[in-house]
């Protein structure tokens, strides 16, 4: 009875995530006819990714396999599965479709440092490097309309993979806390954003006690709406590599999708700081892309990012594996595990 149930959940699960990539996909589809109809000529697909196409899906399966696998072994609550209210998703879509018709024009026109009134007032508080449209979104990361759509479109741009990706930090995390629910436990999490890794660590560990930073007052204000059910939460505004907190105050200093968008200094500066923060026996651990060397298979994929999105750090980012940053940083037992196009790399202080 107990295999059947086991076999059934395994089913449903994987048929319930593979309709989510497939819901997403779909929704990717039209966005090469906003490039055409902002700049007249669709942006088409490079070759190797109608060559590559099956291997993604099924890197695609394997990564929510292994996403149902660590929900079984209560790694984390099947809760981290539960959709965002579908009338919601579905109103959101022509924002999304809209914000792709500006962004081509942006591409188009190389267009990356532009923004408009509501962005300004923060401009002068942030670092150069941050002054830009990463992805020519809207307002980079400084405005609200780029808050409201942020997840959706990174969904989009990962068919449907980005929220499994984002959990592939927290199989490491269970390890080093034993199985704990965190009774006891400080985490610090940077670059929060919007606070989708969030929520799935608060979920993993119902009893941390957590803080959220990041440079955005904007998306930090987003995040501590969607989070407002989680009472363990606390935010702070600021840059990660300038932060005030006392050495050893943390179990646990991690981030998601941060380090491609830094410079190689500041990716190290990150780590130093995150490096004193932790306690000894701490643990630092992040989700960023794959880089060279990690798959093969896209390579053409690290090559094309930067091309289709402003993401100026991406290229020396994939020349510079993040486990030999962690441990030029003094982590020791650096892990690594590649899940589609991601990775989640860590390491203890010792
Ligand atoms: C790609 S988003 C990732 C957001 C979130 N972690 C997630 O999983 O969706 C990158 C985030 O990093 C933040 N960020 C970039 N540079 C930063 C820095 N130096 N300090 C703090 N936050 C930073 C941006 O404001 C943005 O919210």
């Amino acid at each position: 009875m107990e295999t059947l149930k086991k076999n059934l959940f395994n089913k449903a699960g994987l048929y319930y995530s593979l309709a989510r990539t497939g819901q997403f996909a779909l929704q990717g589809y039209l966005l090469p006819w906003m490039d055409f109809l902002a700049t007249g000529k669709k942006r088409e697909a490079p070759p190797e990714f109608k060559n590559h196409i099956k291997e993604a899906l099924q890197k695609i399966k394997q990564l929510h396999e292994k996403d149902l696998e660590n929900i079984k072994n209560e790694i984390y609550p099947i809760k981290v599965l539960y959709p965002e209210n579908p009338i919601k998703h579905a109103m959101r879509y022509p924002q999304v479709l809209r914000d792709a018709f500006q962004a081509s024009k942006r591409r188009k026109e190389k267009v990356s440092d532009k923004f408009f009134e509501e962005a300004a007032e923060y401009l002068e508080d942030v670092p150069e490097y941050y002054k830009r449209n990463f992805h020519y979104q809207t307002g980079g990361y400084l405005s609200k309309i780029s808050a409201e759509l942020y997840e959706h479109q990174v969904e989009i741009l990962f068919s449907g993979a980005a929220d499994a990706m984002r959990r592939l930090l927290l199989p490491f995390m269970k390890v080093h806390f034993q199985g704990s629910q965190g009774e006891g436990l400080q985490f610090l999490e940077v670059a929060s954003g919007t606070g989708r890794f969030s929520r799935f660590l608060a979920l993993a560990f119902p009893k941390a006690k957590i803080t959220c930073v990041d440079l955005s007052p904007i998306y930090l204000a987003k995040a501590r709406e969607q989070l407002k059910e989680f009472k363990n939460i606390n935010f702070v505004q600021g840059a990660a590599e300038n932060l005030p907190f006392k050495e050893g105050t943390f179990d646990a200093v991690v981030s998601c999708f941060l380090f491609h968008e830094l410079p190689m200094n500041i990716r190290q500066e990150v780590l130093a700081e995150g490096f004193d923060f932790l306690k000894s026996g701490g643990f630092l651990g992040l989700v960023d892309s794959i880089q060279k060397n990690d798959d093969k298979e896209f390579q053409w994929a690290l090559k094309q990012f930067p091309l289709d999105f402003h993401e100026p750090f991406y290229k020396n980012y994939v020349q510079n594996p993040m486990e030999a940053l962690l441990a030029d940083a003094g982590l020791k037992n650096v892990q690594s595990e590649a899940g589609f196009l991601s990775k989640a790399v860590c390491g203890v202080k010792s």
